[in-house]
C-alpha cells in the first residue's frame, strides 16, 4: 500500500491543533524544543519507508526508550523480571508515588517510572556498564552507531529529578533495588535522554511488528511469544493513564515519551513513529495522538 498520500493529508489536517498542548518544561532542556516540529515515519516489514515533515530530525525519546530497556531486560533476565514488576495498567500518572506505598514497592508495570527503575536496575546488575549496554543494544537493532545520548538533557533531568529520586529511594526502602539508587537513576536519566528520529524509532521497533525477528538486520531480538507480551504491555500500559483513550481512538500498541514522540506497532505490517512536542494533560503528544488516530481511520487498519 502507498501510505504517502495519507501521510500528506494527515500533515495538513493536524495543523489546527498546534498551540493546544504544552511542551514539557519540567526537564528544562526539553522546554527549548520548537513546538511546531512535526514528523511521521512508517517502516513496513517488507522494507518500504514513508515519511512526512521532520521525520529525520532527532529528538529526546524520553519514555519511548523504556520500550528498548524492557526488551533488553527480557533478554537478560527472562521470567525473573516479573518477580519485581507487574503487568497491569496503573491508572495513575507515570511519575505517581501513591500506588508504590500500598503495593509494597512492586510497580504496576515496566513503563511507569517506578517500573522503569526496576528494569534499569536489572540491566545494571547484568551488564558491566548499564548505559553503554542499552546504547549498544540500540545500535544493534538500528544498525546505526550515530544514535547517542544527550548529556545536556540527562544532566537537566538529574538536577530536577526529585520525583524519580523519591521513587527510586522508595523502591530501595522496600528492598526492590539491587544497585545503589544513584547508579540506577544515572542510567535511567541517560536512557531517557536518547536522541532518535521518527525514522530511527520506526526502524528500531520493527521486530515488534514481525514476531520478534528484525527483518532489516536479520536478527532475532525476542521470541515470538516475548514479542507478543511486549505488544500486549504497550497496548495496556504504554500511554499511562491515557491508555484507554488512546486505545479507543487509535487501536494500536504504542509507547509515548514527554519529548513528544510516540511509536506504534501494526503487527505483521509496519511500525509508525510520530513526533510533535506539545503534550496533552497526561503527558503524551497531543498532535501525535491525533495523527495516529487519523492514520488508523484513513487506512482502516488497526489491530481490531
Ligand atoms: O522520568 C521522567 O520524568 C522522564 N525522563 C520520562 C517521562 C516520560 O517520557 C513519560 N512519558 N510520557
Amino acid at each position: 500500500m502507498n501510505y504517502q498520500p495519507i501521510l500528506d493529508e494527515i500533515a495538513e489536517e493536524i495543523k489546527p491543533y498546534f498551540g493546544r498542548g504544552k511542551v514539557a518544561d519540567y526537564i528544562p532542556a526539553l522546554a527549548q524544543v520548537p513546538p511546531t516540529k512535526f514528523g511521521i515515519a512508517i517502516q513496513t516489514v517488507d522494507g518500504e519507508v514513508f515519511t512526512v515533515g521532520d521525520a529525520a530530525e532527532r529528538f529526546s525519546t524520553q519514555s519511548v526508550s523504556k520500550l528498548f530497556t524492557l526488551t533488553l531486560a527480557i533478554k537478560l533476565v527472562g521470567e525473573k523480571l516479573w518477580e519485581r514488576v507487574g503487568r497491569e495498567p496503573s491508572g495513575n500518572p507515570f511519575n505517581s508515588l501513591v500506588q508504590l506505598e500500598y503495593e509494597q514497592g512492586i510497580p504496576r508495570n515496566p513503563f511507569i517510572n517506578a517500573g522503569a527503575h526496576i528494569v534499569t536496575d536489572h540491566i545494571c546488575s547484568h551488564t558491566d556498564n548499564g548505559a553503554q549496554s542499552i546504547l549498544d543494544f540500540i545500535h544493534t537493532i538500528t544498525n546505526d552507531k550515530t544514535i547517542a545520548y544527550d548529556p545536556e538533557v540527562a544532566q537537566s533531568e538529574k538536577e530536577t529529578g526529585h520525583r524519580n529520586a523519591a521513587l527510586a529511594n522508595f523502591l530501595k526502602s522496600f528492598g526492590r533495588l539491587d544497585n545503589d539508587v544513584q547508579t540506577v537513576l544515572n542510567v535511567y536519566y541517560q536512557h531517557c535522554s536518547l536522541r532518535m528520529s521518527c525514522l530511527d524509532l520506526a526502524r528500531a521497533t520493527l521486530y515488534l511488528a514481525n514476531g520478534g525477528f528484525h527483518p532489516l538486520t536479520g536478527q532475532r531480538i525476542l521470541t515470538r511469544s516475548q514479542a507478543k507480551r511486549v505488544n500486549s504491555l504497550l497496548l495496556t500500559c504504554g500511554l499511562y493513564d491515557a491508555v484507554g483513550d488512546f486505545a479507543f481512538r487509535v487501536g494500536l500498541p504504542a509507547k509515548s515519551g514527554v519529548g513528544g514522540g510516540i511509536v506504534a506497532i501494526m503487527p505483521r505490517m509496519l511500525t509508525i513513529a510520530v513526533w510533535s512536542p506539545e503534550l496533552n494533560e497526561p503527558g503524551n503528544s497531543l498532535i501525535g495522538t491525533k495523527a495516529l488516530e487519523l492514520f488508523t481511520i484513513k487506512t482502516g487498519q488497526s489491530i481490531f
